[in-house]
């Protein structure tokens, strides 16, 4: 297996020959860590101007150097760079290409740096991206909800606890539901991206630099608010991304909720909505099939996204202060997570603009179970005096009465009511309809069509 390559032309210094094929396999990142490269030129541009301006290298070096990585970024982007296995990963890689283009001047860039400030910086860019990316990507599917919302505000549907019908609300009100959970989802990235948006840059290896940096300057051109305070803590830090990670699990935990819904809400024994064809897949055997293929997906999507946090969690703990290699595995799991997320999420948002609901066989659901069993109770304690607990019982009773006659609560005559208890009178039939159920649940937060109404208006305006 050994290999007489010549060593390593940027840390090969004291290597008699270079590493094996395996080593280099092992060792190398080119393969995934070229998508940091628009970040790693941004770094090396935003480093290489502050170390002129503070007299560190020649302002001449310093227009080569930014020139020249312009240049470098324009080859990746049009497909013509050649990545090197041998040169490790996309820091030496662009380094290398840096040199061939202009020369001397290239080896001035990494004064005061090192790759492991270079790569704590590019990663928490790239991050950051994803975090904004995120943010619009919850935006949209959130106002496709409120859209969803504002159309079906009255239209009653079951809802369930235990997957059984409990009491009726409104599709507006359930659509409501998951923008408030993708609502705090979009915080999470929010906090996240403020917290992550300080910059490693200069921390060097680990200790700082003996030369006179200005980390101030660095920071601010790459849009971070400030310098990381303490340089170990720069390159060793990953709880940027785990951070990102964790909000991405539970962001892709409610899709997969959500998509689980939509699955049930779409077959042949709850019809409660249509999905379009747009979203949805044939059978290549039964032509009469139409699957939620991408709700499906969307419901799966999580394994992978939980893996990544799950992933990047192991290979975190325990790591020694500062940096060490192992924190190269860092990235690919990310990188997954993160298209995952992004690829969820838009998928989402495209059925939930979609989809139709399917009106009459809502409310034909909402009133079947006995759903507004409750409503009945309630009214017993309102109008006849009964403390709930009575309420309920004789609730209880009426129900298994209407279940072994097989009819709804309302289609009990007020004679057969009055045998289970005297004091029911004509006025309950008013409340065991869905509509009056949904309408009277005004209490904040209620499913009420004007409390839901509230609710998106609010969301509205927030959004802007
Ligand atoms: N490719 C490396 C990584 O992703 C860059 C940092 C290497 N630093 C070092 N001291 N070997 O972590």
């Amino acid at each position: 297996m050994s290999d007489t390559k010549s060593a390593n032309a940027m840390w090969g210094g004291r290597f008699a020959s270079g590493p094996d094929a395996i080593m280099e396999a092992i060792n190398a990142s080119i393969g995934f860590d070229k998508r940091l490269a628009a970040q790693d030129i941004a770094g090396s541009r935003a480093h290489a101007a502050m170390l002129a301006a503070q007299g560190i290298i020649s302002d001449k070096d310093a227009e080569a150097i930014r020139e020249g990585l312009l240049t470098v970024l324009s080859e990746i982007k049009a497909g013509t760079f050649q990545f090197s296995t041998a040169l490790e990963d996309i820091h030496m890689n662009i380094e290398a290409r840096l040199k061939e283009i202009i020369g001397e001047p290239a080896g001035r860039l990494h004064t005061a740096r090192s790759r492991n400030d270079q790569v704590a910086t590019d990663f928490r860019l790239w991050v950051r991206d994803q975090a904004d990316a995120a943010i619009g990507g919850l935006e949209a599917l959130i106002r496709a909800l409120l859209d969803q919302a504002e159309a079906g505000a009255d239209w009653v549907m079951p809802g369930f606890t235990h997957l059984q019908t409990a009491q009726p609300v409104t599709w507006g009100h359930h659509m409501m539901a998951y923008v408030e959970m993708f609502a705090r989802d979009l915080g999470r990235f929010t906090d996240a991206r403020a917290r992550m948006n300080e910059s490693p840059l200069g921390a060097a290896a680990l200790a700082g630099t003996g030369f006179d940096i200005d980390r101030d300057m660095t920071a601010k051109a790459l849009g971070f608010d400030r310098p990381m305070a303490n340089s170990l803590d720069a390159v060793s830090d990953r709880d940027f991304a785990l951070e990102f990670l964790a909000a991405a699990s539970i962001t892709a935990m409610h899709l997969s909720r959500f998509a689980e819904e939509l699955v049930i809400w779409s077959s042949a024994q709850f019809r409660f909505v249509t999905l379009s064809d747009r979203f949805s897949t044939g059978s290549s055997i039964m032509p009469q099939k139409k699957n939620p293929d991408a709700a499906e997906l969307i419901r799966a999507k999580i394994g992978r996204i939980l893996g990544a946090t799950m992933a990047l969690f192991t290979v975190m703990k325990g790591l020694p202060l500062a940096y060490s290699k192992d924190m190269q595995e860092d990235k690919e799991q990310v990188f997954d997570a993160a298209d995952t997320l992004m690829l969820a999420l838009a998928a989402m948002t495209g059925m939930v603009s979609d989809m139709t609901a399917n009106g009459e066989n809502l409310e034909a659901a909402a009133a079947s179970g006995f759903s507004t069993a409750t409503d009945l109770a309630d009214w017993l304690v309102r109008e006849a005096g009964l403390p709930f607990r009575d309420a309920h019982h004789v609730t209880g009773a009426l129900v298994a009465m209407a279940e072994a006659k097989g009819c709804d609560l309302a289609d009990l005559s007020l004679g057969e009511m009055q045998e289970v208890n005297a004091a029911i009178t004509e006025g309950v039939y008013d409340v065991l309809t869905v509509q009056a159920s949904v309408a009277s649940r005004m209490s904040y937060g209620g499913t009420a069509p004007a409390r839901v109404r509230e609710q998106i208006a609010r969301w509205r305006e927030a959004l802007g």
